[in-house]
């Protein structure tokens, strides 16, 4: 370290690493049996009218929270986490820069706290290396393969222009830019040939500011992985907005609503207690990445008017992304597709069994009025799957859509970053003009949310037939059981990265 770490701040770091150990040991996946009846309806609201320093307008979230969950304890280490938070920042300018050696900066940050109650970050095989990762790597193979897409003028692009347009903190790099790749037909590979930013206007590879470029372009990816993919869409939108109108619409004996509880359980109770800690002027967010405050509450906004539910399913999305022509190979792709595929039988054995033709359905008013809400809650609706009526294979399709959003994208979009967004030097959250790296509080809030993301969630490989309303509904529970496990039974039989998401890995939803 080129300076001294003041001691005062290496206590609060003691201090901060401590009480998330304390947390993620406290938070043990509770039990879910069968939904109680809601009591009275939930409200969607702004953002701001809920937290007055959060100035987010457009974001709709709940006006309170269910009856029958007990919330006293979480409300209690909400409030007791933001007075800490005030009374020692985990933040204080001025400190020295990480160590230029990753592995050593880590070192430092990645406390004994951490490393016994999870593990380290496993370093994912495209970035190790010098010059690494290539940019045409992660858009094949990592989290960040969503993002690929065809542009307007039929070019294949990741499109981070938009992030641009938000006011980034002083000093900081502009995240506003677009990669160019090339396909090969001969070895379906992409390759990036292009980047053009507002930082280093247009590069091509092999040109002196390519890796600059490089890096920027990782430094957006992640960017938008985490505050858009992540928190705005899998959070605020699908989490707060299906357990809303589920609750507001159906009756908690309907077999449909059985169907969704497992993964709608504890959505609220979870937004409540992590929105505020990431949102706030001081919050996790602005500390981490390069927007200010204000450009992060537009940026919001924007991004969540932009939403498009055809991103939670993944043939939908390959399609809207203009990729149904492409001549590349993504493994990345493969593996959602096989993890989707799975929510869709089940959805669609389920919504078979209880609904012996499309008119049955279609005559059933609590699912009409429960679509209906949920159709004008979440931003740009359901993407035409009422219009005509709604079918089995219809509604099918939606559910399965909100199951994956829940289980898979948001372990990819959140919880698999513990091992990316770590290794600050390939992966940066926020890049200095000057050239200088991140001081040390700010990869310590790194860590500190990366960690917090690992809480222990109910899994994914569980038979969740307790909460069926007879004994139709349980086999059917058990039968999407057996397929996760014959996933992974499949998956066994091959070695992958942390790129691979798999059902033994994966939570049954985003919530703790
Ligand atoms: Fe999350």
């Amino acid at each position: 370290m080129a300076a001294p770490i003041p001691m005062t701040w290496t206590i609060r770091k003691w201090f901060w690493s401590r009480w998330q150990a304390l947390r993620f040991s406290l938070a043990k996946p509770q039990k879910i049996g069968p939904p109680k009846s809601n009591q009275e309806e939930i409200r969607a609201v702004p953002l701001e009218d809920v937290h007055n320093t959060i100035p987010i307008q457009k974001v709709l979230v709940f006006d309170r929270l269910p009856d029958e969950i007990p919330t006293l304890g979480m409300r209690l280490l909400t409030r007791v986490g933001l007075f800490l938070d005030r009374v020692l920042p985990p933040m204080k300018a001025g400190l020295p820069e990480i160590d230029a050696d990753v592995d050593e900066a880590l070192h430092y940050g990645l406390t004994s706290g951490y490393l016994n109650a999870f593990r380290a970050p496993e370093l994912p095989h495209i970035y190790d290396g010098v010059g690494k990762p290539e940019l045409e790597d992660l858009a094949v193979q990592s989290p960040y393969s969503v993002f690929v897409e065809r542009g307007g003028d039929g070019v294949l692009q990741w499109d981070f222009r938009v992030l641009g347009e938000f006011e980034h903190q002083e000093g900081l790099r502009s995240l506003g830019l677009r990669v160019l790749f090339s396909e090969s037909i001969d070895t379906r590979r992409l390759t990036a040939v292009e980047i053009d930013s507002d930082e280093y206007g247009i590069v091509g590879r092999g040109d002196p500011d390519w890796e600059a470029a490089r890096t920027l372009a990782v430094c957006a990816a992640t960017t938008h992985m985490s505050l858009t993919r992540h928190f705005n869409y899998v959070h605020l939108i699908s989490g707060n907005h299906w357990e809303i109108a589920t609750r507001n619409y159906l009756p908690a004996d309907h077999p449909l609503y059985r169907l969704v509880w497992p993964h709608i359980f504890n959505s609220l109770f979870t937004n409540y207690a992590i929105t505020p800690v990431q949102l706030l002027p001081d919050g996790d967010f602005v500390n981490m990445f390069s927007f200010t405050h204000a450009g992060l509450m537009k940026y919001y906004d924007a991004m969540y008017e932009r939403y498009n539910i055809a991103m939670t399913d993944p043939d939908a999305d390959w399609e809207r992304r203009g990729l149904a022509d492409a001549k590349f190979d993504s493994p990345s792709q493969e593996n959602l597709r096989d993890l989707f595929n799975l929510m869709h039988e089940h959805a669609s054995r389920y919504v078979h069994a209880y609904y012996d033709s499309d008119q049955k359905l279609q005559k059933d008013t609590a699912i009409t009025a429960w679509l209906e809400g949920l159709d004008a809650l979440i931003p740009n609706g359901l993407n035409g799957a009422l219009e005509g009526g709604v079918t089995r294979d219809g509604l099918a399709r939606v559910i399965a859509a909100y199951i994956y959003e829940g289980n898979t994208i948001h372990d990819m979009a959140g919880t698999t970053l513990w091992d990316y967004q770590l290794w600050v030097d390939r992966n940066p959250t926020r890049l200095y003009r000057d050239g200088r790296r991140m001081p040390v509080d700010v990869l310590q809030r790194i860590i500190n949310n990366n960690f917090a993301l690992q809480i222990k969630r109910a899994p994914m490989l569980a038979n969740y037939g307790q909460v069926a309303i007879d004994g139709k509904g349980a086999a059917l529970f058990a039968e999407f059981y057996e397929d996760c496990k014959a996933l992974q039974d499949r998956y066994d039989q091959t070695e992958a990265g942390p790129w691979r998401m798999e059902p033994k890995n994966l939570e049954i939803s985003m919530n703790g």
